[in-house]
């Protein structure tokens, strides 16, 4: 046996560091490694970092200048902290990141974290830091162990696709995660039935592109998103399948159509757009109009009336003109979100987009912009969230609530729910009523099996549009 560490895992950027933290820790486990609460003490620090904005990156700088005290504490009592950079800023910065802070021991990108064992032991050996950026032509999911039952709760993530070769002109993705890969499909069912196995309700499958997805299904043809979630809806036990990120270039009749058939399917997806500007989306190489993704999303509630639909906005792409984003915020009004993100442009070293000279928007007119697709965005989550009231949704309760007695969960439309229910109904989906809409969450009380009835769809959009 090896003798008990203490593991911090300090995870930045998108779900699928946080599928990738929770490997990192299945590789350690062997070498005894358990995670910790906190980083003070802890034998080694991992930052798995993302690079996709400007603030994003440079908070690990600060994060490591914090750390280095505390990794002083540990050698002053004898002990050492192992320090570690993981993931995509380590990826782009490589090299770079122990020039300014040689104190880190490891610098791992998103695609070699399978070779932890021997970079621990190469970094508490040897001398000097260890580096290991390559793009390895073995999958690391070939070669990472059996995922240590995680005490995760009955909601897990599970990587399915990685890596983009889309090259949106402003994105760092397809230099830091490299070229599109997907897990052949008999690996995905075993992980998740194991996942299933240990309690697990809801999967949410990853992808930087998730419904590019091209895995190699059991009669070796290639299968697509839509045929590996209708396999998965077959495993017992299975109640919730969600999927994330899309691409509108990729949303195919297969996978709208199991939105129509799978009631597991969920009916809520992220649907990235960008901007409502065909002039900007060329720029970005988007390779899709506003009026594709228009239809794109037509098709989808006609096969799921009740769809809703999350999004990502940048405002201030170089050359963005107040017309360009007066289609942006048109957009937003045709389709009507549940929810959505927004981002101020960040120009990334080694982007095309970062060298459109000459064309940058300034940071007072962006920040105008992101306060006006905000607030319409504020809007119609406002509106989403009100139209639910009174309706009887499914949660799954995830989590024990902030007051006695009280659960938290997420309805199928990814909205916080809260309610007062037993402790017995933690993760398990039960029908509630939703008494009241907040902007970021629902009150709601639990139906008992007589009084429930087909659960309703929120009436939201219809009333959401007569709001904004
Ligand atoms: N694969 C997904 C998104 C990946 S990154 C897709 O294709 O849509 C997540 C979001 O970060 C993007 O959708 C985009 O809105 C935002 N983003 C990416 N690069 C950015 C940049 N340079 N500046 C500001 N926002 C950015
Ligand atoms: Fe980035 Fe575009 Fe690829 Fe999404 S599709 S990860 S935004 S390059
Ligand atoms: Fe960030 Fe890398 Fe994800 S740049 S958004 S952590 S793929």
């Amino acid at each position: 046996m090896a003798t008990k560490k203490k593991l911090f895992i300090k995870t930045y950027g998108c779900q699928m560091n946080v599928y990738d933290s929770g490997r990192m820790a299945d590789v350690l486990a062997p070498l005894g490694y358990e995670p910790a609460e906190a980083p003070d003490g802890a034998d080694m620090v991992i930052l798995n970092t993302c690079h996709i904005r400007e603030k994003a990156a440079e908070k690990v700088y600060s994060d490591l200048g914090r750390l280095r005290l505390l990794q002083k504490d540990k050698a002053s009592q004898g002990g050492r902290m192992v320090l570690a950079v993981a993931g995509c800023v380590a990826q782009a910065e490589g090299a770079e990141i122990m020039m300014r802070a040689p104190f880190v021991d490891m610098v791992f990108g998103p695609q070699t974290y399978h070779q932890l064992p021997e970079m621990v032991t190469r970094a508490v050996r040897g001398a000097g830091g260890v580096i290991n950026i390559d793009f390895p032509a073995e999958s690391k999911f070939d070669l990472l162990p059996e995922e240590a039952g995680r005490p995760g709760g009955p909601s897990a993530f599970l990587s399915v696709q990685e890596g983009c070769d889309k090259f949106c002109t402003f994105c760092v993705v397809p230099y830091t995660r490299g070229a599109e890969y997907s897990r052949p499909v008999s690996q995905v069912l075993a992980e998740a039935r194991r996942l299933v196995d240990q309690g697990v309700v809801e999967l949410t499958l990853l992808g930087q592109n998730v419904n590019a997805y091209h895995g190699e299904g059991a009669d070796g043809r290639v299968w697509g998103l839509g045929r590996l979630v209708r396999e998965l809806a077959a495993i017992d036990g299975l109640e919730r399948i969600r999927y994330t990120t899309s691409h509108p270039r990729d949303m195919d009749d297969d996978l709208i159509a199991a939105h129509g058939d799978l009631p597991q399917l969920m009916p809520f997806v992220h649907l990235p757009v960008q901007s409502g500007s065909d002039r900007i989306l060329a720029a970005m190489n988007r390779k899709h109009s506003a009026d594709d993704y228009r239809r794109v999303v037509e098709r989808m509630r006609a096969a799921r009336p009740d769809l809703a639909l999350s999004s990502d906005f940048i405002v201030g792409f170089p050359g963005e003109t107040d017309q360009d984003f007066a289609e942006t915020l048109r957009l937003v009004t045709d389709i009507g979100y549940a929810q959505a993100y927004s981002f101020k442009y960040s120009a990334r070293p080694g982007t095309p987009a970062a060298g459109m000279e000459g064309r940058q928007v300034p940071e007072t007119v962006k920040d105008e912009r992101l306060q006006a697709v905000q607030q319409l965005l504020n809007a119609q989550q406002v509106g989403f969230n009100a139209a639910t009231v009174g309706t009887v949704q499914t949660v799954l309760f995830d989590r024990i609530g902030k007051k006695p007695g009280q659960l938290l969960g997420r309805s199928p439309f990814m909205q916080a729910v809260h309610a007062l229910a037993p402790e017995r109904l933690l993760g398990r989906v039960v029908p509630v009523r939703i008494t009241e809409a907040h902007a970021n969450s629902l009150a709601a009380e639990v139906v008992t099996s007589e009084s429930v009835h087909a659960p309703a769809a929120p009436a939201g959009l219809a009333a959401m549009e007569a709001q904004v």
